[in-house]
């Protein structure tokens, strides 16, 4: 309804003055994520292929993923949890469980995520079979958050704004790309059957279109990142760098040392848009530096148990393996005020109405949690510590 009545806004404007403008955020009005597979921080950041991207952008160089396999990334960075999952099958989450879609849509912003090879719009499956002739899978259920959660699927128009990357190219060919955007490149082009620097070469030829001067109108933000590091023995260090016409000029090549992980994805678009937050371990992530800086957000620290963390390995949850490590669904903490300066959306309050004061694991204190020494504490819900 909402997309029928600002396209027929648009179509009453034609020769007017200007197409109908996007909702202002603080630091951009855009924001795409691209994902890589698998490498570790240290042989990433010293690929050429970055390092002449890195030119035109900002490297975050203390940007950590929450455990390993592939899968519980993708979830989290969308839902501010990962739900103890520790395996890449086939999960799903109940419609309860809401998504940065929810707190997009709130605030009448438009979002889609663009699979490379996915068979056709809202495709649930597995996996399947794509452009590279290797009779391989080339697009996976497992790198589409989207798909597992109930919110998203039990809704034909969510479902419907999980595409491919020919409709991505399309829609940016006519400059309607909408304002958040995951992509997700097929398992060659992320490097995950191929090599770290088919992947680098690949991102730096997709990404010279989106970077040329009159690419996008609107202030534009793209985080180039990786799911998870290679090697499981280490700190799950990974590299992100951000890029596009949302950079200001004296923050091209340059680093931020500031603490991240996934769920900074979920805060800076709080900040910088003013949205709800989701109540989870979105509240207390860090907000990448050059937004945070520009709403004068404050609250960005390393987690206080940071040295005993390990994000090698998941705390137990809903999704484990592992039957004696299954735990419920947590209750959102309904108490805490996140980087948009709001409460948790009026919706999953409603949702999660008569559960406000079950103990929870979301404390809002940006501390880092693992299945190894740091599990995630519960505790009766308190407000957002200052
Ligand atoms: C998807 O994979 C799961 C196991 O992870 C399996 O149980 C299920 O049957 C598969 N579905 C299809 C359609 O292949
Ligand atoms: C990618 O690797 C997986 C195993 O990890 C394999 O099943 C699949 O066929 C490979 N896909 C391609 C396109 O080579
Ligand atoms: C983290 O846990 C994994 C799996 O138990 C283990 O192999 C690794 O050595 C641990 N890393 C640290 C730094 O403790």
């Amino acid at each position: 309804m909402q997309r029928l009545f600002v396209s027929l806004l648009g179509w009453a404007c034609i020769g007017a003055a200007s197409p109908v403008a996007l909702p202002q955020g603080k630091a951009f009005d855009r924001f795409i994520t691209i994902w890589l597979e698998n490498q570790d921080y240290a042989k990433v950041a010293v690929d050429s292929s970055i390092a002449d991207l890195k030119r035109q952008g900002i490297l975050l160089t203390r940007y950590y993923a929450h455990t390993h396999p592939s899968q519980p990334n993708y979830l989290a960075a969308i839902a501010g949890d990962y739900f103890g999952l520790n395996h890449d099958d086939w999960v799903r989450l109940p419609e309860n469980v809401a998504t940065v879609v929810d707190l997009l849509e709130d605030k009448d912003l438009t979002w889609a995520g663009y699979f490379e090879d996915v068979p056709g719009p809202g495709y649930m499956g597995n996996a399947s079979d794509g452009s590279t002739g290797t009779d391989g899978w080339d697009y996976v259920r497992k790198h589409n958050p989207f798909v597992t959660y109930d919110s998203v699927t039990n809704n034909g128009e969510r479902l419907l704004n999980l595409e491919s990357f020919d409709t991505f190219q399309r829609t940016f060919a006519a400059k309607k790309v909408p304002e958040f955007v995951f992509m997700t490149p097929n398992m060659m082009n992320d490097g995950h059957n191929t090599t770290l620097d088919f992947a680098t070469k690949w991102s730096h030829k997709f990404l010279q279109p989106l970077l040329a001067e009159k690419a996008f109108d609107e202030r534009t933000l793209i985080a180039l990142t990786y799911d998870e590091s290679e090697t499981y023995s280490e700190p799950n260090h990974i590299v992100t760098l951000l890029l596009g016409n949302a950079i200001p000029p004296a923050l091209k090549g340059t680093e931020d040392d500031t603490f991240y992980t996934h769920y900074s994805i979920l805060s800076t678009l709080q900040a910088n848009w003013g949205l709800h937050n989701l109540g989870r371990y979105d509240v207390g992530a860090n907000v990448f530096k050059l937004v945070a800086d520009k709403v004068g957000y404050t609250g960005n620290k390393d987690p206080e148990n940071l040295p005993t963390v390990n994000n090698s390995v998941s705390y137990p949850g809903l999704l484990n393996d592992d039957p004696s490590r299954r735990l419920p669904v947590p209750v959102p903490n309904m108490k805490l005020v996140g980087a948009g300066g709001l409460g948790i959306l009026p919706a999953i309050e409603a949702a999660w109405s008569g559960t406000q004061t079950r103990q929870t694991p979301y404390d809002g204190s940006g501390k880092v949690f693992d299945g190894d020494r740091n599990p995630p504490v519960y505790n009766t819900p308190a407000g957002t510590p200052s």
